[in-house]
């Protein structure tokens, strides 16, 4: 959805992303970069495009998330040009269009079909799918230009905050929505329309689809499938589910147990404040590898103390077997990317820092730069065919298999949180948000 935020708070978003992109161009030697939002796309051996997904670099500078074939242009020096299509289109609602107030932001031109500027792009750079302008393939999405950009990205405006802020104040509310309809025993699919509903977005408007896992469901990491009849029985409830405000995501996740005082409700207080501890360690500078090591030491904890494991949490950690139980890792920065680009980037000109050997799939690997905001989401799953290899592995020893017995018809667990890192503090957006609304 778009919202108006203040003017100002647009403006110098724009202010300061031109700084940082004429210095890019100074630095590679470019007269200026055009960022495509993106052309429609028709699916295969059909007429019947997909849902459009504008450009994330687009997404960057501006709120059309619908608005196909346009243009913005940072020259290397001067004001942002915004190139809007305007063609006739009788099949289509009127196209979005930029808050009044926001125009000021660049010089705008209207054209149909494509804009004329070709001549201007012949020392530019270009990100975007299409090549519309046929350019060269050196000109196309090159890897120093990209590197510079999803680096900075971290570094985030008062006004991507506020964005995200936003987002996940529309998803509190309708994550209170989906958790009320789950006491109401509705089905995975009536609990999502229920979620769409209350967050005043459209399925197509979601940062991404809807995860929300019924009892044995809540172990599937991102069950996007869901079942339209409710199950015999409602037991847990794991939701994974964002709002998309002005091209900004949140992603939150949170589990419910149908009964409070069962053991099931137990651990997802014993997660909860096991993944707060985790928040509450995070600093701007600090590493993001230490903080997914730290997190499988609390889930271990978490295991040894509902008697999951025979063994020490510091022995399930260091043998691998938390692995089993918590696949993932432990979060992401968020923004137009809902698991933004550029985490394992050591520096803006493309040094790699490689994931630990232990974690190859980690995610983010760099420090945390104040002003970033990244999501916190450790979990514990019972994954029937994790449990089966770990079942015949050299470590079986050290499960106590009938309590994941106990615990598979409930599917697991998983709490995650939107942060800002400050540079003397976070802001935990999501707790924020569901506050609001006094929770
Ligand atoms: N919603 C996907 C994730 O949490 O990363
Ligand atoms: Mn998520
Ligand atoms: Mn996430």
């Amino acid at each position: 959805m778009m919202i108006e935020l203040s003017a100002d708070l647009y403006l110098q978003h724009v202010s300061e992303k031109t700084q940082r992109f004429q210095a890019f161009c100074n630095e590679l030697n470019l007269s200026g970069i055009l960022i495509s939002s993106g052309q429609q796309q028709i699916q295969f051996m059909d007429d019947m495009a997909y849902p459009f997904r504008a450009n994330v670099y687009f997404k960057e500078w501006l709120p059309l998330v619908k608005r196909y074939n346009s243009f913005l242009f940072i020259p290397a020096t001067g004001k942002p040009h915004l190139y809007l299509d305007v063609s006739e289109d009788i099949w289509h609602t009127e196209r979005q269009k930029l808050p009044v107030n926001w125009q000021s932001a660049f010089t705008v031109s209207e054209f149909e079909g494509l804009p004329d500027i070709k001549d201007v792009l012949k020392q530019a750079a270009y990100l975007g799918e299409h090549n519309e302008f046929e350019l060269t393939k050196e000109q196309c999405n090159p890897l120093s230009l990209r590197h510079k950009i999803d680096y900075q990205r971290r570094f985030k405006t008062a006004y991507e905050h506020e964005c995200i802020r936003h987002a996940n104040h529309a998803a509190a509310a309708a994550h209170l929505a989906a958790k009320d309809a789950f006491y109401e025993k509705a089905s995975e699919l009536e609990i999502k329309l229920a979620y769409l509903a209350a967050s005043g977005q459209s399925d197509d408007d979601m940062p991404y689809s809807i995860i929300a896992g019924l009892n044995e469901h809540a172990a599937i990491l991102h069950h996007f499938i869901l079942d339209s009849s409710p199950p015999d029985e409602h037991r847990s409830f794991l939701i994974d589910a964002g709002v998309e405000v002005n091209g900004y995501a949140s992603d939150i996740t949170r589990s419910w147990a149908f009964d409070g005082s069962s053991e099931y409700a137990e651990l997802i207080d014993c997660l909860d404040a096991r993944q707060q501890e985790l928040v509450a360690s995070i600093r701007a500078g600090g590493s993001a590898i230490e903080l997914h090591e730290l997190s499988h030491l609390k889930m271990a904890e978490v295991l040894e103390q509902f008697s999951i494991i025979n063994c020490s949490a510091e022995s399930c950690v260091v043998s691998g077997m938390s692995a089993t139980f918590y696949p993932h890792g432990i979060g992401h920065g968020l923004g137009v990317n809902v698991h933004e680009l550029g985490g394992y980037l050591g520096n803006p000109d493309g040094a790699e820092i490689p994931p630990p050997a232990a974690y190859p799939r980690l995610r983010n690997t760099s420090q945390f730069a104040a002003g970033a905001v990244h999501t916190v989401e450790p979990g514990v799953y019972f994954i029937p065919s994790l449990l089966a290899r770990l079942k015949s592995s050299d470590l079986a020893n050290s499960v106590n298999w009938p309590r994941v017995e106990t615990f598979l018809p409930f599917g697991g667990v998983r709490i995650e949180d939107n942060v800002l890192i400050g540079e003397d503090g976070l802001e935990n957006i999501t707790r924020a948000a569901f506050q609001k609304y006094a929770l």
